[in-house]
């Protein structure tokens, strides 16, 4: 068989025989509160729309209005023709929300972060990780030409003796967690790193709209000012792409650097536009805070009892199974009471800590909450874990 088959065949047959092979399940309708799967209504407890954004009307409305005046594509990269008075109006938005001088544009957080640590990193350089950083991040530090060295999850005791020991450099964690949603210690990390004289990055893909005043997120929360901060904008903000927030010097470098930003088209104008409007409703409607507020409240208070639960002060609420055999029995569980609740598995957590990432949106309802600390009461009763 040719490299390539053989490989392939491989890896997916080890995936299947592991449980672990991941499947693709088309969404009908909008990916909402409540969604249509395979013909049937699902209550939606697994997307990053914390604030209910992403089929919000007002931003539906901009974004037909904006291709109208736009066109559907940038057509181009940035450095091109591809950068418009949208983009500049949307990088303006950015850095009066945020505080800083310059804001750089990308399609995904994915490519912002990658495009940070390959245009920064050089041979011979420090980079420190939280362990449980994004993959686009961890990645980034392996491929760069730097040396990694990943600190234990959330600890500056760590982060500071690998920094004595190895040198200044340039210290990544993310604001909130993705698949655990605990807060970084901001505070202290800012603290080390500067003593160290090591710069900061912070990457905010989900505290950017939900903590602070005005949605500012896990920096303006901590009153903290990393050199570079990432946002995304298909999480809370409900669209797509991100930006690094930064000084006009550093922006001036990723302009000429970072290839993410030089070799890729554009973000779609009329999307740059749809994402300035939803900046202003996350800065002005506080409402949707305090309703997610609410509903974390009924969260914990529903579901603090039972053995799987987490606390988080986010929208993000890890409900732990174990195994990953047994986050599988517990998600089909809940499919059958009509709630979407997808499992997690290794490799994206590591094994035994398999798990049901529960997100809360704005737009979900206290009953809804309350069916799916039912549900998952009902399954731990039914199939207890191992030593219960
Ligand atoms: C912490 C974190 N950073 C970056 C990203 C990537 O952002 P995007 O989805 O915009 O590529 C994600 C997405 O899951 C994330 O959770």
């Amino acid at each position: 068989m040719p490299l390539f088959e053989s490989r392939i065949t491989s890896a997916l047959q080890q995936r299947t025989e592991q449980g672990l092979l991941r499947t693709l399940t088309p969404v009908h309708g909008g990916n909402k509160a409540q969604v249509k799967i395979a013909e049937q209504g699902f209550v939606n407890f697994s997307s990053n729309d914390y604030l209910g954004l992403a089929n919000d009307n007002t931003l539906k409305e901009a974004w037909k209005t904006a291709v109208d005046r736009h066109g559907v594509g940038s057509a181009a990269s940035p450095m091109v023709t591809g950068f418009s008075h949208a983009h500049q109006q949307l990088q303006d938005a950015l850095c009066d929300w945020l505080g800083y001088e310059q804001a750089v544009l990308f399609s995904s957080g994915f490519s912002a972060n990658q495009a940070a640590l390959f245009a920064l990193l050089e041979k011979g350089d420090c980079l420190y990780q939280d362990k449980l950083n994004h993959a686009s991040l961890i990645e980034a530090g392996m491929l760069s030409p730097a040396h990694q060295y990943r600190f234990p999850h959330n600890s500056t005791q760590r982060l500071s003796e690998l920094i004595e020991r190895n040198g200044s450099g340039l210290v990544v964690t993310e604001g909130v967690f993705s698949m655990d949603g605990d807060k970084a210690p901001l505070v202290d990390i800012q603290i080390q790193s500067q003593k160290q004289n090591c710069w900061l990055m912070v990457d905010d893909a989900h505290g950017i709209g939900v903590l602070g005043q005005e949605g500012k997120g896990s920096c303006a929360e901590s009153s903290i000012k990393p050199q570079l901060l990432v946002v995304t904008f298909g999480k809370a903000l409900g669209v797509q792409g991100a930006a690094i927030l930064c000084s006009s010097s550093i922006a001036e470098y990723l302009r000429q650097y970072a290839r993410h930003f030089v070799y890729s088209t554009a973000m779609p104008p009329a999307q740059a536009v749809t994402v300035t409007k939803a900046i202003q409703i996350t800065r002005t409607q506080q409402w949707r805070r305090d309703q997610l507020s609410e509903l974390q409240h009924a969260y914990s208070s529903l579901l603090g009892e039972l053995p799987g639960f987490i606390e988080t002060q986010t929208p993000i609420k890890p409900y732990l199974a174990g195994s990953a055999d047994r986050a599988m029995s517990m998600a089909s569980h809940l499919r059958q009471q009509g709630l979407w609740a997808t499992a997690i598995r290794p490799p994206t957590v590591s094994r035994g800590k398999a798990r049901i990432r529960v997100t809360l949106s704005a737009n979900h309802q206290l009953e809804e909450i309350s069916h799916l600390a039912q549900s998952l009461k009902q399954f731990e009763c039914q199939y207890p874990k191992e030593g219960c």
